[in-house]
């Protein structure tokens, strides 16, 4: 994603109220964060924040946290939080999520969403970088404990493929998998910057829901 800095890049990064600084130390501790016991729902790589910003107005019985790795992306997702009036149950913390064990406890999470997560290539030295790889499926059996879930959206159809067998290999059960979402019967899908761009390009969006059990039932 390539971002510009603008001008009220670090007057927001130094001011606005969606962004939580030293997430590590609210490991175990987010439910104090937002002040209740609401369920917590994660967007991995929320890019410019639309998503989250939504979600939290139209679910305000759930706490949305969108994480994301860059400094200069960060600044665009609270600053669209602020301008779309987003609820006090979002919040935006800078970080990869190859460190997301350093700032959630085991069950604090109930549910991640993964939004147009960069596809990157199939080759050896990328494909560890993709965030329904193993290595990410394990950090997120971590911070989910006994049971959790993936809502996924795409427009790369390697990547879906990719995801599925990925799931599966873990058991992981896969249900409602659509192959062109917005000509589908689903309701009430909230789009992303990329899906609207996508869309509009007139490709097909794919999604699918995953879901762990640690007890594999
Ligand atoms: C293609 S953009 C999609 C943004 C947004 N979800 C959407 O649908 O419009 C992917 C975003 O994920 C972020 N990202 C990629 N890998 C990440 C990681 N390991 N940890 C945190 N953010 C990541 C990128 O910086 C980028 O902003």
């Amino acid at each position: 994603m390539r971002i510009r800095k603008k001008n009220w890049t670090e007057t927001e990064l130094d001011t606005n109220e969606f962004l939580v600084r030293e997430p590590e130390s609210f490991k175990g501790r987010w439910r104090e964060k937002f002040g209740n016991d609401l369920p917590i729902h994660l967007e991995i790589g929320c890019g410019k924040g639309k998503f989250v910003a939504e979600m939290s107005k139209l679910n305000p019985d759930i706490n949305f946290i969108g994480l994301e790795k860059f400094t200069l992306v960060v600044s665009r997702a609270i600053r669209k939080c602020k301008l779309l009036e987003a609820g006090d149950n979002v919040c935006i913390v800078e970080k990869d999520a190859e460190g997301l064990e350093d700032i959630f406890e085991t069950g604090e999470i109930k549910r991640i969403y993964l939004n147009f997560s960069d596809p990157w290539s199939n080759r050896k030295k990328w494909i560890k970088k993709r965030l329904t790889n193993p290595r990410f499926l394990d950090r997120y059996e971590n911070i989910f404990g006994d049971r959790g879930e993936i809502f996924l959206k795409t427009d790369n159809r390697e990547f879906f493929e990719y995801s599925i067998q990925a799931f599966s290999e873990k058991g992981w059960v896969i249900r409602n998998v659509s192959l062109d979402l917005h000509n589908s019967s689903f309701e009430g899908n909230v789009m992303t910057e990329y899906e609207t761009k996508f869309a509009g390009q007139g490709m097909p969006i794919y999604r699918l829901e995953a879901y762990y059990n640690k007890r594999g039932e």
